[in-house]
C-alpha cells in the first residue's frame, strides 16, 4: 500500500452540502473514503473503456418452461467460454430461473456477452455488475 497523501479541494458550498448528504445516506463516516470509493469506481471504468482484462459478473432471471430460452442462454454462454469462469443456477419458484455468470476476460468480450444474453428473448431481466482486479488501483 501506498503512503497516504493530503490534498485540499476547493468546491461550491452547495455541492458539498450535497456531498455530504448522500454520502450519509451511503453509510460513509467520513468524505476521505467516500472519495476513495468515488475515484476508485472511476477508474474501474476506465479500465472497461479501455478493453483491459477486467472482472465482473452477469446476473439473468428467466422462466425456464419458454420455448428454447434455456438452450438459447447455454449456446451463448458456449460461444464465449473463454471468457466464463463458473456460472450459478439457481431455482427461484416453479418457473423462474436465476443465474449468475462470473466473468473473466477483454471487456469488449464481456459486454459484448452480456448484451447477447440480456438480448435472448423471454429474458425477463439481466444486470452486469463490472469489477476489476485492482492491478492500477491501490
Ligand atoms: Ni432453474
Amino acid at each position: 500500500m501506498s503512503k497516504l497523501v493530503r490534498f485540499g479541494v476547493s468546491l461550491e458550498e452547495d455541492l458539498l452540502v450535497k456531498f455530504d448528504r448522500h454520502i450519509k445516506q451511503r453509510k460513509y463516516t467520513n468524505r476521505s473514503e467516500a472519495l476513495r470509493d468515488m475515484i476508485r469506481e472511476e477508474l474501474v471504468k476506465k479500465e472497461w473503456t479501455e478493453n483491459k482484462e477486467v472482472t465482473g459478473a452477469i446476473t439473468l432471471i428467466y422462466n425456464h418452461h419458454t420455448r428454447e430460452l434455456v438452450t438459447k442462454v447455454l449456446d451463448v454462454q458456449h460461444d464465449y467460454h473463454t471468457c466464463i469462469l463458473s456460472s450459478q443456477h439457481i431455482h427461484l419458484d416453479h418457473h423462474n430461473c436465476f443465474e449468475i455468470i462470473v466473468t473473466k476476460g477483454k471487456s469488449k468480450d464481456i459486454e459484448e456477452l452480456y448484451q447477447k444474453l440480456k438480448a435472448v428473448k423471454s429474458v425477463k431481466h439481466a444486470g452486469f455488475m463490472m469489477a476489476t482486479k485492482g492491478k492500477h488501483i491501490t
